[in-house]
């Protein structure tokens, strides 16, 4: 398996949780209720596993050796990359700093949804494309080496399974 095809079975998972997050702002922009232990799982599920690991992933191992590989990161792909891993922080604080006013939330948890839907289909069709052909086999060899150590240092074992149960749950409940 390829390091880009790791990252891409994630984004499967990060593409549910939109599902989960798009219907759940439906519901309380028409104020219906969600359970906070709902909002709560699904901030830990963009904390956890798609920043701290995800992105984690991306920003400490593929991007530098894409770059290393000549990738630009100032004005070219890895830069515009940063810059929306960035933004899917500033809407993750705005969703945690909601708290009980349900507009507020769902009126982030839109924003989110839109930035990572056309960021995961970037990354799908022009960036891991290119991560493919510049870096050697050797380099990502070595990539997958530093995916796990992520998972098991950043993440810990057990908790991805943990993670998924939680996706699967919500995305019955909220039939997404
Ligand atoms: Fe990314
Ligand atoms: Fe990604």
């Amino acid at each position: 398996m390829r390091p880009t095809d790791d990252l891409k079975s994630e984004h499967e998972a990060v593409m549910v949780l939109l599902g989960i997050l798009d219907k759940v702002s439906e519901r309380l922009e028409s104020n219906g209720a969600v359970p906070r232990e709902h909002l709560d799982q699904m901030l830990d599920f963009l904390r956890g596993f798609v920043d701290k690991c995800h992105h984690g992933k991306e920003e400490t191992a593929l991007f530098p050796a894409m770059e290393a590989a000549g990738v630009l990161r100032a004005g070219g792909p890895i830069g515009v990359m940063l810059a929306e891993h960035e933004a899917g922080r500033g809407f993750v604080r705005q969703m945690a700093a909601a708290g009980n006013d349900g507009s507020a939330f769902a009126r982030a948890g839109r924003g989110y949804v839109a930035l990572l839907t056309q960021h995961i289909q970037k990354e799908n069709n022009v960036l891991f494309p290119m991560a493919d052909k510049v870096l050697s086999a050797a380099t990502q060899q070595r990539l997958e080496g530093e995916f796990e150590t992520i998972e098991e240092t950043v993440v810990g074992r057990g908790k991805h399974e943990q993670y998924h149960a939680m996706l699967h749950h919500l995305k019955e409940f909220y039939q997404a």
